[in-house]
Parts: structure tokens; sequence; C-alpha cells
């Protein structure tokens, strides 16, 4: 590790230290302090982890993520602080090993960090029995939208078989229609609009199949989308 990188994990793990002095009873104290402390207090995800956590608190809860913590809500600390505080367990995957080397030594042990190929591992895992899938890895490109989608499709496909009623499945970057107004897209994107009928996104043929075949219920849809099995 160079001495940069060195620096780094050591403001990392200085920072969580701080960090895990702060009292999270209820899953506000968890999003508020999360998105002050670690991410940005507007985030755009903020309201549907606001959404997820409180409609799984107060139980315990199995929680699969594929995208560890990157360039992005930081979402591995979310997920690590509310089975830290209502217990369960927790497995994020990620292709790169630079993802979990940089949450070394700061997440509970109940959290369980793996480097493979997200496909792989949710096909490899599946009696995890999870109660939140929250999908993130392959980054949505708008100015070649599809590869992501595909990717979100395979994973989806992968776990398919797992998505019993109550079950939450939360995928990030995958706009609705309404959020979309507010971006400016590529020609790319906009292709893939008139083509597919969708805004493009990580879950964007994951939305098409799911409204079409499985009964569920839409807890949050804006950047993300996240939905209930019923
Ligand atoms: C958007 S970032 C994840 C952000 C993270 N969830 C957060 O909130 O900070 C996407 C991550 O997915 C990972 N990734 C890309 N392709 C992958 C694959 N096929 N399998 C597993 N992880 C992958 C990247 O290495 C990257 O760390």
């Amino acid at each position: 590790m160079g001495i940069k990188r060195l620096h780094e994990q050591f403001n990392r793990i200085s920072k969580n230290i701080a960090y895990q002095r702060i009292e999270k009873r209820e899953v506000k104290d968890i999003i508020h302090n999360h998105f002050s402390f670690w991410s940005e207090p507007d985030h755009v995800n903020r309201q549907a982890f606001l959404e997820v956590l409180n409609r799984i608190a107060p139980a315990p809860a199995v929680i699969i993520e594929t995208g560890t913590s990157a360039w992005g809500t930081d979402s591995t600390r979310i997920w690590d602080s509310y089975i830290r505080r209502f217990g369960g367990s927790f497995h994020s995957v990620d292709i790169r090993k630079e993802a979990s080397a940089d949450l070394f030594g700061q997440l509970s042990k109940r959290t369980n960090l793996h480097v493979a190929d997200s496909v792989d591992f949710l096909e490899r895992n599946l009696d995890l029995n999870a109660d939140v899938y929250f999908l993130d890895s392959w980054d949505l490109d708008l100015n070649d939208p599809i590869p992501s989608a595909e990717h979100g499709m395979r994973e989806f496909h992968a776990i398919k078989g797992n998505l019993k009623r109550g079950v939450i499945l939360f995928i990030d970057d995958t706009p609705s229609f309404d959020f979309l107004k507010t971006m400016t897209l590529p020609s790319a994107a906009q292709e893939f609009v008139d083509k597919y009928g969708s805004p493009p996104g990580k879950g964007a043929f994951v939305k098409a199949y799911v409204d079409e075949k499985i009964e569920h219920k839409v807890l949050h849809h804006n950047y993300s989308w996240v939905i209930q099995i019923l």
C-alpha cells in the first residue's frame, strides 16, 4: 500500500471511530448520521434508504448488496449500521478488492465483504435467503446504458427464485420518468428511452419484467427503484 492510500485508510479508520461513538438508536438516527457524516444531507438516495430501513426495523434482517461502498451513497456503512443496531447479517460483494480493503477494520462482525463477480456470488449464495437485496454494481453509463441494464437483469435472474413475499428489492440508478426530466440525456440514453419505452438504468430491464410478471408494491421510485414482493 502506497503512502497516500495508507494515509487515506488511517483517516477513514479515525473517522469511523468517531462515527461509531454516535448513538444510533432509531432508523432516523442511522439515516441522519450517515448522510451528515459519510455522504451529503440531501443525497438523492436518502429517502429510499429511510423507506427501506423503516420497513424492516426493528427486526433483524439478512441483507445482500452488490457493489460495495465506492463512488456512491457509501451504502455498505448504512447496512452495517442497521445490523449493528437491530441484528441479522449483511453480505456485500464487489469485483474490485479495493472496495472492501477501504472498509477494513470499520465494520461490525456481522458484516461480510466478498470480492467476486456479483452474478457468480448471488448464484452461489442462494441459501442466504435475503430479506433485502440492494443491487448497485455495474455502473450506469448514459452514453452506453445497455451493459448496466443487462448486468442488473443477470443479477435479478440469479435471485429470482428467492424473491418470496415480503422481500425488498432495491436497485440504484434506475430513474423514474419524472426524475429523468431533471437529467440531461446524451443521445444513447434518449435512444434507450425510444427503444425500450423506459428510462435507462441498472434496473431498467428488471423493472420491465417485474411490472409484467411479479406482484409487488412500489415503496419508492425517484433516482432508485424500491419494491416489496407481495
Ligand atoms: C456505484 S459503485 C457502488 C457504490 C456503493 N453501493 C455505494 O453506495 O457507495 C459500483 C461498484 O460495483 C462494482 N462492480 C462493477 N461490476 C461488478 C461486477 N460484475 N460484480 C461485482 N461488482 C461490480 C464496482 O467495482 C464498484 O465498486
